[in-house]
């Protein structure tokens, strides 16, 4: 079901705004590149209102010698633990941790901000 959540302009660019969606807590953030994303207020690690952590890049794989950063504005930081999570696909950016943050499919619609919930599913 498409959940219509406010105008644009009344979510921040560069940090999530978490809003109550048929009973999720659910962060809803503009990207500073463009773009728009939706994540379920939980980290995957040990619960944290992971939508209270900071927008940003990080560190990418590079050859010896070389640092590489990017992704800029792209990855969400946990603020317990610093687990970094690629806002595209929600997966952990670092070790082995296959866990990922629940994303969901978000647009701007006429200057409204939308989000997709599966009916009756856990996410
Ligand atoms: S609870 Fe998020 S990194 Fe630990």
């Amino acid at each position: 079901m498409d959940v219509p959540l406010g105008p644009e302009e009344s979510f921040p660019v560069g940090r999530f705004r978490v809003v109550g969606v048929a009973g999720r807590e659910i962060g809803i953030a503009r990207l500073p590149g463009g773009g728009i994303r939706a994540v379920r207020n939980t980290c995957p690690h040990r619960g944290a209102p992971v939508c209270q952590g900071t927008l940003g890049g990080t560190m990418l794989p590079s050859p010896r010698g070389v640092l590489d950063y990017g992704l800029e504005g792209a990855v969400l930081r946990c603020p317990w633990h610093g687990w970094e999570f690629d806002l595209e696909s929600g997966r952990a950016l670092f070790g082995t941790a296959s866990k990922h943050l629940v994303t969901y499919p978000a647009a701007v619609r006429d200057g409204m901000v939308m989000v997709t919930i599966r009916d009756g599913g856990a996410s």
